[in-house]
């Protein structure tokens, strides 16, 4: 069998519920995962969720509940979230699963047992809000910055995992495999970082502290700590220690977000594998941040996007396209309600809401709704079919770069040449006349028409899922499968019978 293309998310914290930042990365990927398969590969996309840790036990002991009900419920408002953003995952894989937990401590006895874990004791500082062990370094102008809240000094006994004997071996690595993380300037972040001499990474927390999470194998008084935990997520749901892991792993793309770039992904990642001896993932893609108010939207600074709302309001393939549009991956973006609306109301109202809306009356009108036959090849017509070829070629490149935004930016220069191409053939006059000449002129204008909504309904398929199959119900298409053979200049619908007239993206 052929490895698939093994593509993930983060697993998200259960400790709140979703924005529009979770959104966003599931949305992400999940163009991606729908733009792998128009190009014929087979795809296995898997998202989950984070469970363990001090947040989620002290959200559920403050609730009065067990953490396990609390996960639960969550676990339902993430994936019920996915089902709403039209998100194709063929898997969901959640930390209190058995078949992660064993994972977990297989990895965990075999590192034990090979001398990468060893028991020290450990002296300094300790942040319970970042669930994290600090130094003096990690002071800011002498102070503990905000994000690590209460800090405490405590000694205790843990297990730790030589991570610093793969300082040498990472750099080298990072240095040869310029695709591993992109986009490309956040290598130049992770290098920066490993600069300074790696710490071997604590990897436990002792279970008078914390219950709730993964015991050692190896020592029952503790419990693993959540990076160790999650980040292994990636080999669980491969299924690792069975046949047929191979076929899945190693991953081909990790989506993140940028905050958990380094050192999560980018180190303590590639070194729990290296000690493994398995093979790294293929390439990082780290996705920037929603903003709101100048900070990264997230539960603690308050102001969230509840992505659901703006679902119901626009209808999700509107939501999926504005994010999509709006974000250059990998840099930030500001969220504005003004910027949904406007994309809204402009390019999906006028450019292509309108496009569909003008082409089925003109053509219920004039031709009974049958796609007429194209005649004539002259200069206007040959404008918009090299109009639609560079725009497929231009969107494919930018897609498979992770552009979308300009993809999307083509596939709508494209869209709005077709509504300049009617402007020019003005069809709306050529039906009052009576000469054939101008009945040929007619019938062409909008066989061609028909043509290239179609194409450009199917270029914009992964981010437009819902839209991309309505119109191609409208057209008597099945949903595209293949972008090789669909994205062909070819009037496969002539003599076809359009469905009615619809709006695609109503005005209040
Ligand atoms: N549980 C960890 C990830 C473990 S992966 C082995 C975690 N969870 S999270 O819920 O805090 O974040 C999940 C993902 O959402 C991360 O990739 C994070 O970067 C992303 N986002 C959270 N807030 C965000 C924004 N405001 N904007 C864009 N994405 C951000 O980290």
């Amino acid at each position: 069998m052929n490895k698939a293309f093994y593509l993930t998310t983060a697993i998200d914290y259960a400790n709140g519920s979703p924005h529009l930042g979770h959104a966003y990365e599931k949305i992400l990927a999940d163009v991606i995962a729908r733009t792998k398969r128009l190009n014929g590969e087979s795809t296995h996309f898997v998202t989950g969720l984070d469970e363990h840790g001090q947040k989620v036990q002290q959200g559920a002991e403050s609730e009065g509940v067990l953490p396990q009900e609390r996960c639960d419920r969550i676990a339902k408002e993430f994936k019920n979230l996915l089902i709403e953003l039209s998100v194709s995952n063929d898997d969901y894989i959640r930390t209190t699963e058995s078949r992660h937990k064993k994972v977990v401590s297989t990895l965990l006895q075999d590192l034990f047992d090979r001398g990468e874990i060893y028991q020290a004791e450990y002296q300094g500082f300790y942040s319970t809000r970042a669930e994290q062990f600090l130094q003096e370094k990690d002071k800011v102008n002498g102070e503990w910055p905000e994000i690590y809240g209460e800090v405490s000094q405590i000694t205790e006994s843990n297990y730790f995992f030589r991570l610093s004997n793969y300082q040498d071996w990472l750099i080298e690595y990072l240095g040869n495999e310029k695709d591993f993380i992109v986009p490309n300037f956040r290598l130049n972040q992770v290098l920066e970082f490993l600069k300074e001499p790696l710490n071997d990474l604590c990897i436990s927390r002792p279970k008078d502290r914390l219950e709730w999470g993964i015991p050692l194998p190896f020592d029952e008084n503790y419990v693993t700590y959540v990076w160790f935990d999650a980040l292994v997520n990636y080999v669980s749901a491969a299924g690792y220690g069975q046949d047929d892991f191979m076929n899945l792993w190693p991953a081909d793309l990790h989506v993140i977000g940028k905050d958990i770039l380094a050192p999560p992904h980018a180190v303590y990642w590639p070194i729990m594998l290296k000690a493994c001896g398995l093979p790294l993932p293929k390439q990082i893609l780290a996705h920037g941040w929603w903003m709101s108010s100048g900070e990264k939207m997230s539960k603690s600074t308050g102001e969230v996007v509840d992505p659901l709302s703006l679902v119901e309001q626009r209808g999700v393939d509107a939501f999926r396209y504005f994010v999509m549009r709006e974000m250059t991956v990998g840099q930030d973006a500001d969220f504005s309600l003004e910027r949904f609306e406007s994309r809204y109301k402009t390019d999906l109202g006028n450019d292509l809401g309108n496009l569909l809306s003008r082409l089925f009356h003109m053509t219920a009108t004039y031709e009974n709704s049958i796609v007429p036959k194209v005649e004539l090849n002259e200069e206007f017509e040959q404008k918009v079919k090299s109009n639609f070829e560079e725009a497929k070629k231009q969107a494919m490149a930018r897609f498979d770069s992770f552009q979308f935004n300009q993809g999307l930016e083509q596939i709508f220069i494209f869209i709005r040449s077709i509504n300049k191409y009617a402007d020019e053939r003005t069809p709306w006059k050529l039906a009052k006349s009576e000469l054939s000449e101008d009945r040929i002129k007619l019938r062409t204008c909008l066989g061609v028409m028909v043509e290239s909504l179609r194409l450009a309904i199917q270029m914009l398929a992964p981010v437009m899922p819902g839209v991309h199959e309505k119109v191609n119900k409208l057209f008597g298409l099945p949903v595209c499968k293949s972008w090789e053979s669909d994205l062909k200049w070819d009037f496969r619908l002539e003599g076809m019978r359009l469905g009615e007239k619809t709006i695609l993206f109503p005005r209040d």
